[in-house]
Order: C-alpha cells, then structure tokens, then sequence
C-alpha cells in the first residue's frame, strides 16, 4: 500500500488556481442560491447583500448564515434549488428532537461526491482492487451509500456490509479478506471485542487500513484501535447537510489531521458566540460553503463542530482541519467548567484495568448538574484494581479538565455497545 495516490484534476490545482476557481464557484453559488430558493433570497435581502456583492473570498462573511433550523423549517423538501424530477437521490439525518433534515442530490452531486469519496479513499491508502468492507449503515444516514459510491469509483471491491449483525461481520471479514474497513470508531471497537469473542486475534486479519468518522475520536482512541487491530486508522468527515462523509480526509502518510476538499466544500472557521470570522489557526465553530452543488446549494452552514483550520501538508493545496474535538452541543457546563466528552475519552483509554467502554450521565440535584463517568472494568480486572482505576481517572479529570466528577467502574460487558453513531452522553436531568 505504499505507491503514491493518483491525483485527479482537483487535487492538481495550485494554490493560486485553486483560489481562482473557488471564487468563480462561490460567486456562481451565490448567484444560484438567490435564485432559486426562497429561503436564501429572503435572508440575502434581510442582511442587505445580494450576491453580486461578492468580489473577493473574503467578501463570503458579508452573507448571512444557514443553520439546521432553516432546513427543518422548510422540511422536507423547502430548500432544494431544483425541481423534484432534477432530484436523483434523498438523505436524511435524524437528530436528537423533532424533524429530520433532509437533504437531496442530483446526478453531478451524486457523481461529484463518489469522486470526493474516492479521493478521501485513497487518501486514505485505497488502491484498485482493494476491498472495501462498509459497516456504515446503509438507509437514509449518507455513511453507508456515500462510502459504497466512492469506493466503487476508487476502482475498490465493495463489501456493503451496513451495520449491526456484528458476529457475521467477523466472520465476514475473515473469509473476504478486504483490506480496508469504514466504520465509526465506536462500532469498530464493538466489532473487536467480538473477534476477541469469538477467540480470532484481530491483528491476524487481512485489514490494514480503517477509515473513521461520523463521530468524534482521539489520538488515544486511535492508538487503541491501531495497536489492537495492527492497521492504519485516519479520519474521515462530512456531514449530510454539506454532502455527507467526504468533506474532508487525514491522509495515511501524515495523519496530521483533515484535508479539506476545498474545490467543492469552502471552509470559514467562526467565533460561535460573536460570529465573526477567525484567521486560521484559532480555534472556533466550523462553517461550510458548498461550491458545486446543484440540489441543495449550502451558505455559510453552521456545523456546531469545533476545530481549526491549519495549512496543507500531503495535499499543499488544500488546507487541513484539525481532528474535531467535539461539537458545541456536547459540551457539559460543569460548575462553570467547559467539558468535552473527548477529554474524558483521553483519560479512559489511558487508565490501566478499564476497557475503551465508557458513557458520561448527566444528573441534577438541586441547582447542581453533576457527571458520572461510567467505564467498564478489563475482564479479570480485581477489586483493588478497579478501584485504582475508578482514583485515577477521577484525579485525572479534575487534574486535566478541573472539575470533580463521580466515577463508577462498572463489570465487563454491561454498557451499551455501539452500532453505529454512539451516543456518549446520557443526559437524565429532565427526568
Ligand atoms: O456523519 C457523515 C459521515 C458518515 C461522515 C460517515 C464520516 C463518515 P451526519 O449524520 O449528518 O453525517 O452527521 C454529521 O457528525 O457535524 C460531526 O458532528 C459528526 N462527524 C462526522 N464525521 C466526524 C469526524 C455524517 N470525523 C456530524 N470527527 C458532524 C468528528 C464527525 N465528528
């Protein structure tokens, strides 16, 4: 797996070209987006620009934003720029309340996102003739269909596995030898257990690289999942509202974090309270122009994920975000102290006796919201060294994060496992 990945034209482009062309394609998406949706229109004449006024890629801070609440105001299909004959293909992400957003793909969108699929995979190390094991689940979520497009069109073997029926998945992979596997994080470490299960080393399999996403992951979730599964494990992002899983890719030889695929996705990095745009390299909320697409033209969308935009590196023309650390919505205010469930993770999957299993609950008593980290002891793991464990990641939270949160080791195999999108945070202070 270690020639060098064929570019296509996109990633040939110069920075200069790539520059040029990103503005002819915002100023043409502007323009569509105008005319076509209602929404847009009526937003672009409220903040007072049209979209000729924009000269410069600078001049993008100038339009308003679009948020999840705009599509799901215009449910289901209030948004698309296209007549529904035009729409070849519908998405849809569920959320956590109410109306699902829908999201919709003509044909150039369908081909043009197979083609970022494609190029996130062999970014990712994928070659021809590769197979691709997909535990994705395949249905309205655009993980599953998105990756099968995309390694179909990297001239890989699809194995559309989907997700769930996690034993036959094993055995699966044992008798299909892919090379490759896409899969959330979470599921992945569901699927190891049952190889250990089911008595098979891991590291003994035909796989060599894994392709993460659709959740948030560590450097110590990716250390864990590459030492026990003797692979390369990189990131991959997206979301549905922008195209789905694609967006942006860690390449294998660096693993520095993810190219954006800036020819189709312009990337804006904001402060998520003041809104104003950061220069690159500080941290804030993520925020996505689209800049090809037909059916569903996106405008400064509000991801709620949290990063930094960081210059290129294994592809110099495109700039990379830094692994996402989490999203505004799943950061716990505790006492006044931010938390993320990925500073948790970090302390867990470093603490000796305790397995990579763990969900954060959320209670409140009185005024007080309180966190108890729930992680599950290693098999055969004895008292005293559970206690240990349940010390020191308590002494690590409060050393690392700087609040004090309960800690409860529970027995092997009791937490809920992942099956796909895992849902880290139990939140039970309505109740
Ligand atoms: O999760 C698309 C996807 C599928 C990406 C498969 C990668 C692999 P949605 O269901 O719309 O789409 O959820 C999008 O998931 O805003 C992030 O909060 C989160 N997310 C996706 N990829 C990553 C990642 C798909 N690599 C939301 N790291 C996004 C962290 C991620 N969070």
């Amino acid at each position: 797996m270690n020639e060098p990945a064929a570019r296509d034209a996109g990633e040939r482009m110069s920075g200069p070209e790539l520059r040029a062309h990103q503005l002819e394609r915002l100023r043409w998406t502007l323009r569509y987006a105008y005319d076509q949706v209602e929404t847009y229109r009526r937003k672009f004449d409220a903040a007072g620009v049209g979209p000729d006024d924009c000269r410069s890629l600078a001049d993008l801070a100038r339009f308003p934003f679009t948020s999840k609440a705009d599509l799901r105001e215009g449910y289901p299909f209030g948004m698309f720029a296209v007549p529904m004959d035009r729409v070849r293909r519908i998405h849809a992400s569920s959320g956590t309340t109410g109306r699902p957003t829908v999201v919709g793909y003509t044909e150039n969108d369908l081909d043009m996102w197979a083609d970022v699929v494609a190029r996130s995979i062999r970014a990712a190390g994928g070659r021809p003739g590769h197979k691709v094991h997909i535990s994705y689940g395949y249905g309205l979520f655009t993980g599953g269909l998105g990756a099968h497009y995309g390694a179909e069109r990297a001239g890989c073997t699809v194995i559309p596995a989907s997700g769930g029926m996690t034993a036959r998945q094993v055995q699966i992979i044992q008798d299909f030898r892919p090379e490759i596997i896409m899969v959330t994080p979470s599921y992945m470490l569901t699927l190891l257990d049952e190889f250990e299960r089911q008595g098979i080393d891991p590291r003994g399999t035909s796989l060599k690289v894994g392709i993460f996403g659709a959740e948030p992951w560590t450097e110590a979730m990716r250390r864990e999942i590459e030492q026990r599964l003797d692979i390369d494990a990189v990131d991959i992002y997206g979301l549905s509202e922008v195209i789905g899983p694609g967006v942006a890719q860690e390449c294998v030889e660096t693993k520095d974090g993810l190219h954006i695929w800036e020819d189709h996705f312009y990337p804006e990095v904001v402060d998520p309270l003041s809104d104003e745009v950061l220069a690159d390299g500080e941290s804030g909320e993520l925020v996505f122009t689209s800049l090809t697409k037909e059916a569903l033209p996106i405008i400064r969308y509000r991801t709620r994920d949290l990063t930094r935009l960081l210059p290129g590196t294994a592809r110099p023309a495109f700039r990379r975000m830094e692994k996402v650390t989490g999203r505004c919505d799943d950061m716990i205010i505790l006492r006044g102290v931010n938390v993320f469930p990925s500073q948790i993770e970090e302390i867990v999957l470093r603490t000796a006796g305790v397995a990579p299993h763990f969900q954060l609950q959320l209670t409140r008593r009185g005024r007080m919201d309180h966190l108890t980290v729930r992680a599950e002891a290693r098999p055969g793991a004895a008292p005293a060294q559970r206690e240990a464990a349940a010390a020191a990641i308590a002494q690590g939270v409060k050393d690392g994060v700087g609040v004090s949160v309960a800690v409860e080791i529970v027995d092997p195999e009791t937490l809920e496992r992942s099956m796909g999108k895992f849902k880290r945070i139990v939140d039970q202070r309505e109740a």
